[in-house]
């Protein structure tokens, strides 16, 4: 990516702010088009606009606006990553989560199409637009059917769909879909998922609440799912991948029950950290799902570095040093580094 110009959409919330760090330690110039950060997240926190070319505060839902912006950048590359991205606000929020996921999704691909640098694209879904059908339990695979069945999960299976059809109607143009799951790491401030709100917790002295403790899953650091994408964008440019979709799972030979990765993030913070398990039914919300990455490992050579233990280590020593005073440029920056010389 060394010397390409780089456009994030999406790039003041968490895994636009740990790529911004990574695609410019990696020698790319990079350019931001977002909303205002989530107060107390890791862009602030960061100081991360210091390593912006360009750092726009723009709705991607206002096409006219959006393209001015997109087009006064004139990026090489353009990373999607805006989105309304929670299960449980796309329920009381819909309207917004259609909008800003899929029309948000189709006014990138046309101020793309608008804006002639653009040599390749990365639109970011997730594993949530698979269809789960009742009792099946198989690893996803690109070529299986989407569907999906709360707000969230179906914007983003539309966004998917709406992509793929525009890859069909545009052969020239190199451009792909990365579907991953979850991911954690220091710095993740949104509601409702479990590690930042732990952190939280500990951070304030108050017990954490631990919602479906016996639920197992496999659990992936961002760093692990974003060098995906890199390696990814690499690829299309270089020839090496053809447009289309590309899973970055998490490695399922090593899950952890919720409790557990309680347990984990409580040692790592210290003895003054509290936790206590909560059974309650939650609105519906896919299972876990497994992701078969074949295609990512063998046509980009992509493997994750960071099991589930270190990468819930990684992602509360974080916040554990930042909160006792550390610069949260530094710890961001020893953990890439750590991480790329693994
Ligand atoms: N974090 C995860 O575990 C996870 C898992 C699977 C997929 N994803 C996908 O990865 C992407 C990034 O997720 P995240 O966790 O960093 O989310 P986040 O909430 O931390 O960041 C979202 C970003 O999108 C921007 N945004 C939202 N609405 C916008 C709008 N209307 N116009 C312009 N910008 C807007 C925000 O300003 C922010 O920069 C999303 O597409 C999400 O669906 C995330």
């Amino acid at each position: 990516m060394k010397g390409k110009h780089v456009l994030i959409t999406g790039h003041t919330g968490f895994k636009g702010s740990w790529l911004i760090a990574m695609l410019h330690h990696n020698g790319a110039k990079v350019s931001g088009i977002a909303l205002d950060p989530a107060p107390g997240g890791i862009f602030d926190k960061a100081a991360l606009h210091e390593l912006l070319a360009n750092d726009f505060r723009q709705d991607i839902r206002d096409l006219t606006e959006f393209t001015k912006a997109f087009q006064k950048i004139s990026p090489d590359v353009v990373i999607h990553l805006a989105a309304q991205p929670l299960v449980l606000a796309s329920y009381e929020k819909p309207k917004e989560t259609y909008e800003t996921n899929v029309m948000g999704t189709l006014n990138v691909l046309q101020a793309v199409e608008a804006t002639s640098s653009v040599e390749a694209t990365l639109i970011i879904t997730t594993d949530k637009v698979y269809r789960q059908d009742p009792g099946a339990d198989k690893a996803f695979v690109e070529s299986d059917p989407l569907g999906a069945a709360d707000p969230y999960s179906t914007s983003k299976a539309m966004a998917d769909l709406l992509t793929q059809s525009w890859i069909a109607s545009h052969p020239e143009s190199k451009i792909a879909i990365a579907r991953a799951g979850n991911v954690i790491g220091g710095g993740d401030v949104a509601e409702n998922r479990l590690i930042p709100d732990l952190v939280e917790a500990f951070s304030t002295g108050r017990t954490g609440i631990v919602r479906n403790p016996e639920s197992v899953r496999p659990w992936q650091h961002v760093l692990d799912c974003l060098a995906g994408y890199v390696l990814l964008i690499q690829a299309l440019l270089s020839g090496n991948a053809k447009s289309g979709a590309y899973n970055f799972g998490p490695a399922p030979e090593f899950p952890l029950q919720v409790d557990e990765v309680a347990r984990i993030a409580a040692s790592v913070w210290g003895e003054s950290a509290e936790w206590v398990s909560e059974e309650r039914a939650q609105p519906d919300e896919s299972k876990f799902l497994i992701l078969d990455s074949d295609k990512s490992k063998s046509v980009l050579g992509w493997r994750e570095k960071l099991d589930s233990t270190d990468s819930i280590r990684w992602s509360v020593e974080w916040s554990k040093r930042e909160s006792n005073g550390e610069a949260a440029r530094a710890l961001t920056l020893e953990q890439l580094s750590s991480f790329m010389t693994r």
